[in-house]
């Protein structure tokens, strides 16, 4: 009995708690058995759902806003760590997907990593996008509106509006109702060159026009 108690007090009554802090607050569903601590610092857009068994890691300062009517697959991940992690309105975030806003410095060799100074480059999700089963989108990146990125894909630079790219490092395919080849297709910048949601200057990570 005592066992049954500690158990609902340690695992069952914070994700409860955390469950009704997130409807009340923003009337949107985070299950009890997802790992999504109450916090201010996390906004969550009306009717999106946040699974069973997803988590959201937050470090000591940083941000997260979600939009509204996305869905966090079970095991799917977004680590925010002390980085500002942004995202639209509709996404689909698929089972078992981890959405990364930091990184490491790695250069010295006399260090171990994880006492190298940690990058809380962030993130950004456009509205209306799809990210497939087990996917990982890397720190750092702008995922433009409408993308799609296939199941298993490893993300390592920016994607423009609508692109559909695939694979470890994903690469585009196409665009998403356009029957041109990715040169054909602009990527998401404003005319000084800077990135149209962050407004931070085009990330040297963005994928060359036509690479494929
Ligand atoms: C990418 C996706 C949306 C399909 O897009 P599409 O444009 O209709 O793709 P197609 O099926 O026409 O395939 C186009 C090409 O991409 C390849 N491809 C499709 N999905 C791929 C993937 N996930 N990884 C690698 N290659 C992929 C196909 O093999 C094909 O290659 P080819 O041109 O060399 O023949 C789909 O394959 C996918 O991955 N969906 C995610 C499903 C998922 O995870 N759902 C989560 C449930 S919530």
């Amino acid at each position: 009995m005592a066992k049954l108690r500690t158990t609902l007090v340690r695992q069952v009554l914070p994700g409860f708690v955390a469950s009704l802090y997130y409807y009340l607050r923003f009337r949107c569903l985070v299950h009890p058995r997802a790992g999504v601590q109450p916090s201010s610092r996390i906004t969550i857009g009306r009717k999106t759902t946040i699974h069973k068994y997803s988590r959201i890691i937050l470090g000591a300062t940083g941000k997260l806003r979600i939009g509204r009517e996305c869905n966090l697959q079970s095991f799917a991940t977004i680590a925010i760590g002390d980085s500002d992690v942004r995202i639209g309105d509709h996404v689909r975030i698929g089972p078992s997907c981890n959405l990364l806003g930091e990184d490491h410095e790695i250069d010295q060799r006399d260090t171990p990593v994880h006492k190298q100074p940690r990058k809380p480059l962030g993130l950004v999700i456009g509205d209306d996008v799809f990210i497939g089963s087990n996917s990982v989108v890397l720190a750092g990146l702008h995922i433009g509106r409408g993308a799609v990125i296939g199941a298993g894909s490893v993300v390592t630079t920016d994607l423009p509006e609508y692109a559909v790219a695939v694979g470890n490092p994903a690469r585009i395919k196409r665009h998403r109702g356009v029957n041109t080849s990715p040169s054909h297709v602009s990527a998401p910048t404003t005319p000084n060159g800077s990135n149209h949601l962050t407004g931070r200057p085009a990330s040297s990570r963005e994928q060359p026009e036509g690479s494929i």
